[in-house]
Parts: structure tokens; C-alpha cells; sequence
């Protein structure tokens, strides 16, 4: 991992070292720009202190330069929902009122220690805003999707009856929805499955984002400039768009399944950019139906294919035993699956020639960051709007807009792998990674708005 980045580093003496105090989301997407977050603090000098839950608790021994105080979030009561409540804002709204007793009184006993620069609260935590205030502490929030998300949240209607239970039939599915053009009325119904819950957990998010200290995005100025423009005038607090994370930190796997490393001595033996890797995330489950398009969609195309399952990814089974054996024959050795792979080099690697995504932002940026193209299947929440962005902003993706099909998995996949349309794709996504790694360098746009996030910090 190329770490020459970063170029900038503010000393600051021991002496006016301070203690910042980080709270992540226990969910990998979050949780890993969080610590990415916390060593890029770490490194520009200041202490760091990590308050997590229970649930999903981080390895302290990866991490021996940071404190760490635990806190009872009481989730173990509810976590046995999650096969099969698919609502994501049902447990991150339990997180936010069980961790609230625990959060605070932690929070107290820290401030009695030492004095606090600041508390960087996940967005998704709203609830930290209210105690911050009370203690009389700085709360500053790190949003770890993307500026074009926290704009179409505001304005998806998540209230309006009608709008998230359409079906094929009805003129608004394909149409774009009026309040958001980006999208279309059949996006709406993957970004909210329970549209009540999930309006009422963005509603509160964005207003202790505006409430707060100041913004951090796992962003780059140049990718969603007009969504910066936007962001400032609407949330009236300072933004600092300082990523990707990953490029100046690479975060250990946080995944508690171990990642498949001889994947990359296979990845050395495919041509250049011919192989299609395939990951939905580590959150996204799909059903076996699904599945079987996806299986079918990679074994009727003549490229080479990487394909990571988690375990429980299908609903209802362990792993791919529903695959049949005449699949597993047709494929033979020109497609790989694994539990989990490293998938920073896996994107790097010379042989992947597109990425297959579910568009999480944190894969989104990794592929940006790589130059490799997508292929789009969003699953949900703030997926279906990233994908938008990368088909329709950026275009440097092909959203696969019936879902999945094996038809039309196999006509994108030969779009981007051998037509000019792809190539085109492909040249635009290379020319976004050029510019991420200017932003990185000495006086780019990430570089500059990270020594601004430490003078400000340094300033509280
Ligand atoms: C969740 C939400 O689903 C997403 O919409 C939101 O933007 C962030 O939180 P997740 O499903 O975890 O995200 O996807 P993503 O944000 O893309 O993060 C996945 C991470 O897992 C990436 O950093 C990726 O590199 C890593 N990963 C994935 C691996 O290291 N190995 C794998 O095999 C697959």
C-alpha cells in the first residue's frame, strides 16, 4: 500500500498534544474509515481515545498506540433479529438509545482525566450531540458516505405516502423522482425498506450534523465539488473533505473473516485487466434467487472472475451449496470464490479489469482510487444514490437498472469489458484517480484540508 502520500505532517510538540476522543458505528463500512480517521489524527500528533460498544468491539492489540474505553450497549438483547429484520435503521436507532447512559457516563470519566480537544462522533450517532452539548464539549462528525448521499437524503421525501411501495406497473418506478432527479422512483424502494424508520434516523442525522463543530468526509473536493458548494451553504458548519482515508492510512482488515491472500497468486496468473472481481459489501444480503442470476450472469461470459460470498451473504444458507455442481463444472478454473479477500489489492492488482460493487462508498472510492471501472447493483440505503453518481455523474459505471438478471449481467459485463463504451469509462475513471492522487500531494485540495481539520482541532 503507497503510503508516500502523505507529505504533510504538522509537528506539534508534546506539549500542546491533545486528546481527541472517537466514537464509531460497530459496522465495518463505518468503523473503518473511523480508525483510518484516527491514524491520520495520530500521526499529525494528537492523542487518540476509542469509545466502542460491545458489539463488533475492535482488537485493542491492533492498535497499541490508542486508549480504549467499552461501553454496555446492551445490543446482544436484539442482535439475534438480525437474519432476519433487514431494516438497517431499526438497530442503529436501538444503538443510539442504549448507548446513550453508558456513552455519557464514559464520557464524564474521561473529561475528569484530562482536558478534551474534541469528541468525533460517527453521523449515525446523533445521539452524541445532546451530551457533548451538555458537558460543554466540542463535537465534531465524521459522515463516512458521500456528500452527494447527505444532499439526496435531505431531499429523498421520505414521508410521502405512495412512494416506497411501487411496483413495475406504476408510471413513477421508472420515472425520476420530482423532489431528487437523480434517482428513480424504483430507487427509493431499496434506500428504505421501512421508509418511516429510516426518514426518522436520517432526519436526526442530518440535524446534529448541523448542530455540530464541523464535518469530516472520506471525500475528494474534486469528485463532488457543486456537493461541496451545496453542503457548505446548507449545513453552515466547516467541512473538510480530506480523503480517501485509505491512501494515507491503510486500515488492518477489521472483518472477522479471514481474508484469502492466495487469491492474488491466481490474480498473477490471469491476463491484464481481464478479470471481473464481485463483492456486495459486508453488510448486503441477497436472496438465493438473486444469487443463482449472479452465478449465472459471471459462468455465461468468457471472462475470468474473482467473486467474494460472505458467509450468510445468501439468505437461508451457510455459503454457495446452492450451486450446483454443473455450475462449479462450467466455470472450472476460470473463476475463483472466497469468504473474503484483501480487497485494496485486489482492486490494485494489474489483472482486475472491472469491479462488480454494490457501491458501499468505501468500495466505490477504492475502485476511484484504483482506476477501475464498476459495474452497479446498489442493495440499499445510501448504495442506490452512489450508484446513480457513478453511472449518470461521473459515468464511469454501468448500473445494472433490472436488478439482478442474468440477460442483462452478461450485457454489461461485455459492455464494460470489450466495448468502447467501457473503454471510454475506463479512461474518465483513471482521470479521477490522477486527480485523487493530486489532492493527496502537497498543496492538493485532501492535503490542504487536512492541515486545516489539525489547525482548526489545535484551535478548540
Ligand atoms: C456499509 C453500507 O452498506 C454502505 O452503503 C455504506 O456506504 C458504508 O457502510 P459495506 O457494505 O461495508 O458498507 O460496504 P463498503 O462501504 O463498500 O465497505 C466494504 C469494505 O470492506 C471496503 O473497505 C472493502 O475494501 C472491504 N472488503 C470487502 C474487504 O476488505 N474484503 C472483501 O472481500 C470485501
Amino acid at each position: 500500500m503507497d503510503q508516500t502520500h502523505v507529505k504533510n505532517s504538522i509537528v506539534q510538540s508534546p506539549e500542546t498534544r491533545r486528546r481527541i476522543i472517537l466514537f464509531p458505528l460497530p459496522f465495518q463500512g463505518h468503523s473503518n474509515p473511523m480508525f483510518q480517521l484516527a491514524n491520520i489524527l495520530h500521526t499529525q500528533g494528537f492523542n487518540i481515545t476509542i469509545i466502542h460498544t460491545q458489539f463488533n468491539s475492535p482488537n485493542h492489540s491492533t492498535y497499541p498506540h490508542f486508549h480504549f474505553r467499552s461501553i454496555n450497549d446492551q445490543f446482544s438483547e436484539v442482535d439475534h433479529l438480525r437474519s432476519t429484520n433487514r431494516d438497517p435503521s431499526f438497530y442503529v436507532k436501538y444503538l443510539n438509545r442504549s448507548c446513550e447512559d453508558p456513552f455519557r457516563n464514559c464520557l464524564i470519566d474521561l473529561l475528569d482525566e484530562e482536558p478534551v480537544a474534541c469528541l468525533i462522533s460517527d453521523a449515525m450517532f446523533y445521539f452524541t450531540q445532546g451530551i457533548a452539548d451538555d458537558l460543554k464539549l466540542v463535537r465534531m462528525v465524521l459522515r463516512t458516505s458521500s456528500l452527494g448521499c447527505a444532499i439526496g437524503y435531505g431531499a429523498v421525501p421520505f414521508s410521502k405516502e405512495g412512494r416506497f411501495n411501487l411496483t413495475k406497473q406504476d408510471p413513477g418506478y421508472e420515472a425520476s423522482v420530482p423532489e431528487y432527479p437523480l434517482i428513480k422512483g424504483k430507487d427509493m424502494l431499496k434506500i428504505a425498506v421501512n421508509p418511516e424508520g429510516y426518514g426518522d434516523l436520517v432526519a436526526n442525522m442530518l440535524k446534529q450534523m448541523k448542530a455540530s463543530s464541523g464535518l469530516i468526509w472520506n471525500t475528494i473536493k474534486e469528485l463532488e465539488e457543486p456537493e461541496l458548494e451545496t453542503i457548505n451553504q446548507d449545513f453552515q458548519v466547516p467541512s473538510f473533505t480530506l480523503g480517501p482515508f485509505h491512501k494515507h492510512f491503510p486500515a488492518p482488515s477489521s472483518s472477522s473473516i479471514k481474508q484469502d491472500r492466495d487469491i492474488l497468486s491466481w490474480l498473477d496468473t490471469q491476463p491484464p485487466k481481464s478479470v471481473i472481481y464481485t463483492s456486495f459489501g459486508s453488510v448486503a444480503r441477497i436472496t438465493d434467487l438473486e444469487f443463482q442470476e449472479v452465478a449465472y450472469g459471471l459462468a455465461n461470459t468468457s471472462s475470468p472472475f474473482l467473486w467474494v460470498v460472505r458467509p450468510g451473504m445468501v439468505l437461508g444458507f451457510e455459503w454457495i451449496e446452492s450451486l450446483s455442481e454443473k455450475f462449479m463444472e462450467s466455470v472450472g478454473d476460470r473463476g475463483r470464490i472466497v469468504k473474503w479477500c484483501p480487497q485494496q489489492e485486489v482492486l490494485a492488482h494489474p489483472a482486475t479489469g472491472c469491479f462488480w460493487t454494490h457501491n458501499g462508498w468505501n468500495s466505490t472510492l477504492e475502485s476511484i482510487c484504483e482506476g477501475v471501472p464498476m459495474i452497479c447493483s446498489p442493495c440499499f440505503v445510501d448504495q442506490p444514490i452512489i450508484a446513480r453518481y457513478a453511472g449518470d455523474v461521473w459515468k464511469i459505471g454501468i448500473l445494472l437498472e433490472d436488478g439482478f438478471e442474468r440477460v442483462g449481467i452478461a450485457k454489461a459485463i461485455e459492455r464494460i469489458m470489450m466495448d468502447k463504451d467501457g473503454e471510454e469509462m475506463r479512461k474518465r475513471v483513471i482521470r479521477l484517480k490522477e486527480k485523487v492522487n493530486l489532492s493527496l500531494d502537497e498543496g492538493g485540495s485532501s492535503n490542504e484540508s487536512l492541515k486545516s481539520l489539525v489547525a482548526y482541532i489545535s484551535s478548540l
